[in-house]
Parts: structure tokens; C-alpha cells; sequence
């Protein structure tokens, strides 16, 4: 049923061990406009059914909780939702149900246990935030199949992927302090010293410490999850574009859009849009959305994350704003996100 029992067994070791993020227990999200506005509900379902949507008895799941930071900010981007946060890692469960209790979220449940049995939970989601986790499963297509068979008919998976491209020399290093045997098993502070010490001892030019070692960072009180998190992560893996839509395509899932998507748009890496090259003029409104991001990928692997939002197959798609007549637009109503509180939704 498991991919690989070994691997989930060093996840779990290193996640129980330090338990991620270690943001401390009283820090609290209200005000952060951004953070909030990705992880509410209403801004995928927006995107995909242009329509506002009730949170009000939504029920929603931190796929991979962690120590419940992002579980704390579900709870506050969606109000009257019941959050259920599930992990590996008792250790981390064990912070998340505590730092929810923290905040006075009442409606919130944790449960210990591996995203392949989520099935045995008996519940349906509306919403699955799978954030930093599906990138660690050997098999990215047989961890979306797992979640969309616990996904009500509307309802919507965030998930994300480290970039194989953006990654690519901390990949080497992975590399590099495997050789060494540092990932034999969990990694302690001994092995997190001999990696510190690894790079320390390198000249400034050399290539893996240029790319990857952030002095002042690595020397802070946050080094040993840094070093955890980078050089010594037990089954992380990089993922490109295609493989992506790949793996959507396996778990016959259909690619809403990038959760950062302003940051994803092709045009804006041409000096002058309105003067593209004859080739790309001709070329990309001809270009899927895969092709799109692809084309950027492959042009400016700026992002460590691919991160996405995905639901069921053919659902119905609501006529774009672009195609809109002017009677359209007379009768459109214009609603404000509950939690982005400058963005504006609109629909017919
Ligand atoms: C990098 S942390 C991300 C935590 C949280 N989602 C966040 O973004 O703050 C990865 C978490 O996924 C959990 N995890 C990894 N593989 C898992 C699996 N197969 N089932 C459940 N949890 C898993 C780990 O125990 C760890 O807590």
C-alpha cells in the first residue's frame, strides 16, 4: 500500500525529530493578507467556477499538518470551516492540535496517520491543502489519487512540488551529503554539523556553496532546520512542468492554476510585450497553460515551488470575463474576497 515503507519510516524519524515549521506556538497570522488570500477556499473556486463560495460549514484538510501553522491559517482564512489536520509525525500532530487549542479554534481534529490511509478517516473534503509534502512521495500521482478519492465533487487540492530546475544544485548537495552517509539514517546534529562544516570549509566560488549557502542564515539559531529542510531532506525530490501535468493526467485531475499565477506570466519576462519577436507573437496565444508555464520554466526557474490547485474532471466552465458582452457586465454583481481585501470578484 505504501510506495516505499523505508523512506516513510526516515520521514517520519526526521519530522518527529524537528518538527516543521518551528514557528513559535504564539505566532499569529491575522493580518497577513497574502498568506491568508491562497489559503482561503474562495480564491481557487473563484478561479475555476467564478463563483463566490460559502466557507460556513466547509470541511477542509491539512494533507501533512505538520507542526499546524498553515492548519492555524486555514482556520482564520475560513471562517466556520472545521479544519482536520492529519501527519506522520506524532511530534508535529502533537504541536498542531496544541497550537490550534492556542488560538481558541474549537473546530479543528488531528489525526496521526499517513496520507495513503485517508481513506480510513470516512470523510469527504472540500478543500485539501497538501503544502511541502507531495513532493517527498516516490509516487506524486498515487498521493493526488489518494486525496481526490476523499474530494467532494467541487471540491479543490492544493498541492506543490519542489522545482527540479530552481533546486537543482541543492539537489547536488542532497547528492553530495548522501554520499558521504550523512542520510544513512535520521540525521542528527552530528551529521547537520559535518554538512555545516562541508560547506564552511569550501572556497566562496565554488559552485555548490555559491548556489546554496546563505551565510548569515546558516549560522543563525534556525540553522539545524535549515540544514534539515535543504541539504540532509530525507526523500525530497524536484519535479518539473511536465512531470507535473503528468502525474495530473495519471490521477485524472484537472489543473485549475498556479497558486502564485501573477508570478508565472510569460509576457512579463519580454522587455516589451507589446513587441514580441515575430516567432513568440505568432506562437503564444497559441501555447496551452502547460506550454505556458513550461516555456517559463524553462526561460526563468525562479520559483522553488510548483504549487497548484487541481479538482475533479469536467466540471462545467463558467464563460471567461474576456468573452463578456456589455449586457454581461450590466448585470454584473461585484463581491469583495472575504480575505484578500483589496480583491474584487465578480460574476454574472
Ligand atoms: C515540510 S513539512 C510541511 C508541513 C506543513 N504542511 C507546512 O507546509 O507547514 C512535511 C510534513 O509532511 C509530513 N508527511 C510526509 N509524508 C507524509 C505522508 N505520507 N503522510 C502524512 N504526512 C506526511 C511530514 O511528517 C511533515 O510534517
Amino acid at each position: 500500500m505504501y510506495d516505499d515503507p523505508v523512506l516513510l519510516e526516515k520521514i517520519r524519524q526526521q519530522f518527529d525529530s524537528a518538527p516543521y515549521p518551528n514557528t513559535p506556538l504564539d505566532s499569529n497570522p491575522q493580518g497577513k493578507h497574502d498568506l491568508l488570500f491562497i489559503h482561503s477556499l474562495v480564491t481557487p473556486y473563484y478561479l475555476r467556477f467564478q463563483q463566490p463560495t460559502d466557507t460556513r460549514g466547509k470541511v477542509i484538510l491539512d494533507a501533512g499538518c505538520g507542526s499546524g501553522y498553515k492548519s492555524l491559517v486555514l482556520a482564520i482564512a475560513n471562517p466556520g470551516a472545521k479544519i482536520v489536520g492529519i501527519d506522520l509525525s506524532h511530534q508535529s500532530v502533537d504541536l498542531a492540535q496544541k497550537r490550534l487549542q492556542y488560538h481558541g479554534i474549537d473546530n479543528a481534529e488531528f489525526h496521526v496517520m499517513p496520507i495513503e490511509d485517508l481513506p480510513s478517516l470516512g470523510m469527504k473534503f472540500d478543500y485539501i491543502n497538501c503544502d511541502e509534502v507531495l513532493y517527498l512521495f516516490p509516487k506524486i500521482a498515487n498521493a493526488l489519487r489518494v486525496m481526490k478519492s476523499v474530494l467532494t465533487p467541487q471540491g479543490i487540492i492544493r498541492g506543490n512540488l519542489h522545482s527540479a530546475l530552481q533546486r537543482a544544485t541543492h539537489f547536488r548537495a542532497q547528492q553530495l551529503f548522501s554520499l558521504m552517509g550523512l542520510l544513512d539514517s535520521n540525521p542528527e546534529e552530528m551529521e547537520v554539523e559535518i554538512a555545516l562544516d562541508t560547506m564552511r570549509s569550501l572556497k566562496d566560488v565554488v559552485d555548490i556553496k555559491r548556489k546554496t549557502y546563505d551565510r548569515e542564515r546558516y549560522e543563525s539559531d534556525d540553522k539545524t532546520h535549515l540544514v534539515l529542510m535543504n541539504y540532509l531532506f530525507q526523500g525530497d525530490k524536484g519535479y518539473t512542468i511536465p512531470e507535473l501535468f503528468s502525474a495530473l493526467r495519471e490521477a485524472d485531475l484537472d489543473f485549475i492554476s498556479m497558486v502564485n499565477w501573477r508570478q508565472w506570466n510569460l509576457l512579463e519576462l519580454f522587455k516589451d510585450p507589446n513587441d514580441l519577436p515575430a516567432f513568440w507573437a505568432m506562437s503564444l496565444p497559441e501555447l496551452s497553460a502547460e506550454q505556458k508555464l513550461q516555456v517559463f520554466e524553462l526561460m526563468h526557474p525562479a520559483h522553488r515551488l510548483l504549487d497548484f490547485w487541481c479538482t475533479h474532471p469536467n466540471l462545467p466552465t463558467p464563460s471567461p470575463l474576456s468573452s463578456w458582452s456589455d449586457t454581461d457586465w450590466q448585470k454584473a454583481v461585484i463581491h469583495l474576497h472575504p480575505v484578500g481585501s483589496w480583491q474584487l470578484l465578480v460574476i454574472q
